[in-house]
């Protein structure tokens, strides 16, 4: 599943370009950030339809994976 999120991020949650990286942030900051963006609270431009795209399970997993990535 984070490989849909890696052409923008980066693979290793290592951000290309102008996207914000997320390697280093703790697992509870990233899952905050996802379901954030998945509920509207936190304004995104692109981040509200790819985190709705997505079940709260599965924000939780892919937080999960990024946050052990970190380096
Ligand atoms: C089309 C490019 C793109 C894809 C694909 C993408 N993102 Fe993002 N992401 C962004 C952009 C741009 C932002 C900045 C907020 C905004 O404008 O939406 C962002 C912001 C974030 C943030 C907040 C970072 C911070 O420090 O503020 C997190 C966490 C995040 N994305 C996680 C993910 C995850 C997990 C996936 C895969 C499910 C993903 N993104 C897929 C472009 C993308």
């Amino acid at each position: 599943m984070a490989d849909a999120c890696s052409g923008c991020h980066g693979t290793d949650g290592h951000s290309i370009g102008g996207m914000p990286a997320f390697s280093g942030k703790n697992a509870d900051e990233l899952k905050k950030f996802l379901r954030d963006y998945k509920s509207g609270a936190r304004e995104a431009t692109v981040m509200d339809r790819i985190a709705k795209g997505y079940s709260v399970e599965q924000l939780d997993a892919i937080a999960a994976y990024f946050a052990s990535r970190k380096k």
